[in-house]
């Protein structure tokens, strides 16, 4: 079993947004794919209650309990946990980095949010679990082509010394319209742009390990 936890101590910048696409992708593609909800306002879970079907599971947990949690995910023969963090959390965080096969680190890629990203960073470092940051609700690309603000934002973000993730998250309304029924892109426009980053972010995840 793997686990990733999604972390930002900002709010906002798209934690839960990845990690339901992500799961539902995973599912998608043959895995057993659970999230673990540890934040209080609890965001995943209430997109599971809006959502059909049973996959994939959401169940709800305090930081503390995460342990004994993944343990018996482990023993259900789960693939893939998703953990979703809580913005200004930090000690929550660090115990689900801890617990955590890779940290993934939401980011926007204006310059409020890179300069807040410190506090989070800081979380994954002191843990010795790999993590790399992902920049979401970017500006599409143009062309192909990532635009000026990404890049810029790539760059300045090489202070860290984290990777950083080859694939940005475009802000697209797919990201969250697919989530309003309590669905992901990869179902709500399986061919459309937001899904291909999804599939594309996720590949990029699978070759870390
Ligand atoms: N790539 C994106 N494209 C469009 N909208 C997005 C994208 N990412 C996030 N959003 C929107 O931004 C808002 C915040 O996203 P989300 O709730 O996932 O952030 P979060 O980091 O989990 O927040 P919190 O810190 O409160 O837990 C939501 O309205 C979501 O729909
Ligand atoms: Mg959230």
């Amino acid at each position: 079993m793997k686990t990733i936890c999604l972390l930002a101590q900002k709010g906002g910048t798209g934690k839960t947004t990845l990690c339901l696409h992500l799961a539902v992708l995973a599912g998608e593609l043959g895995r057993r794919a659970e999230i673990v909800d540890i934040d209080p306002q609890a965001s995943a879970s209430a997109w599971r209650r809006r959502r059909q079907g049973e996959v994939p599971p959401v169940s709800r947990s305090q930081a503390a309990q995460l342990d004994g949690v993944l343990a018996d995910r482990r023993r259900q023969d789960i693939d893939l946990v998703l953990v979703d963090t809580a913005p200004h959390s930090s000690h929550e965080a660090a115990l689900a980095v801890q617990l955590s096969d890779l940290a993934l680190i939401v980011s926007r890629p204006a310059i409020l949010d890179l300069e807040a990203i410190g506090a989070s960073v800081k979380i994954a470092q002191h843990q010795a679990t790999p993590s790399a940051i992902v920049l979401n609700a970017c500006p599409p690309p143009q062309r192909d082509r990532e635009t000026a603000i990404v890049r810029e934002a790539r760059e300045a973000l090489q202070v860290y010394g984290l990777p950083v993730s080859p694939v940005s998250i475009s802000q697209r309304a797919a990201f969250s319209h697919a989530l309003i029924d309590g669905r992901a892109v990869t179902e709500f426009e399986d061919t459309g742009k937001a899904a291909g980053e999804i599939r594309s972010l996720w590949q990029w995840v699978e070759s870390r390990w």
